[in-house]
């Protein structure tokens, strides 16, 4: 059964309430779609060492990495003032967008921005993160120094 961008903003809408913000007070609720039709939810989790925090999105990648899912379709992601409603866009930051290039294709895979329950809109992860650093682009490198190495 697949999940629809509505549902999925409404689990991340969800997801948000577990959110752990003791310093930011900025509640962050994410939830990722798998290929297969799993969602797995995530919050931002904060730290008195500050660094140590995690976002939700970052949250949700590795609960459902964990769990051996290496295949992702979408992420619903929502945020605000703790204790209120979503009211603005909460685009995911620059970290997590790199954690998402590790997994997912970036022309396929979709953030879901919403600023209500049913005001969202899509985009793709290649929008948000152009002239991306992947594995791909490890992997490139290591053909061409094998080439270069049976050519000398
Ligand atoms: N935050 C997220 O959870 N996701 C993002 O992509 C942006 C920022 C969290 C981190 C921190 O706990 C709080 O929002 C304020 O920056």
């Amino acid at each position: 059964m697949s999940v629809s961008d509505e549902e999925l903003v409404h689990l991340a809408i969800e997801a948000r309430d577990h959110a752990y913000v003791p310093y930011s007070h900025f509640s962050v609720g994410a939830a990722l779609l798998t290929s297969g039709g799993t969602v797995y939810q995530g919050c931002n989790i904060e730290n008195a060492a500050y660094t140590p925090s995690n976002c939700a999105e970052r949250t949700a990648f590795f609960k459902a990495v964990y769990e051996g899912e290496r295949s992702f379709s979408a992420i619903a992601v929502v945020g605000g003032a703790e204790g209120q409603a979503i009211s603005d866009w909460c685009a995911p930051c620059g970290v997590c967008r790199q954690v998402m290039r590790e997994f997912c294709d970036p022309d396929h895979f979709c953030i879901i921005l919403a600023r209500s329950e049913h005001e969202y809109r899509s985009t793709l992860l290649r929008e948000i993160l152009p002239e991306s650093f992947g594995p791909d682009t490890l992997e490139r490198a290591e053909t061409t120094t094998t080439h270069s190495g049976e050519e000398g």
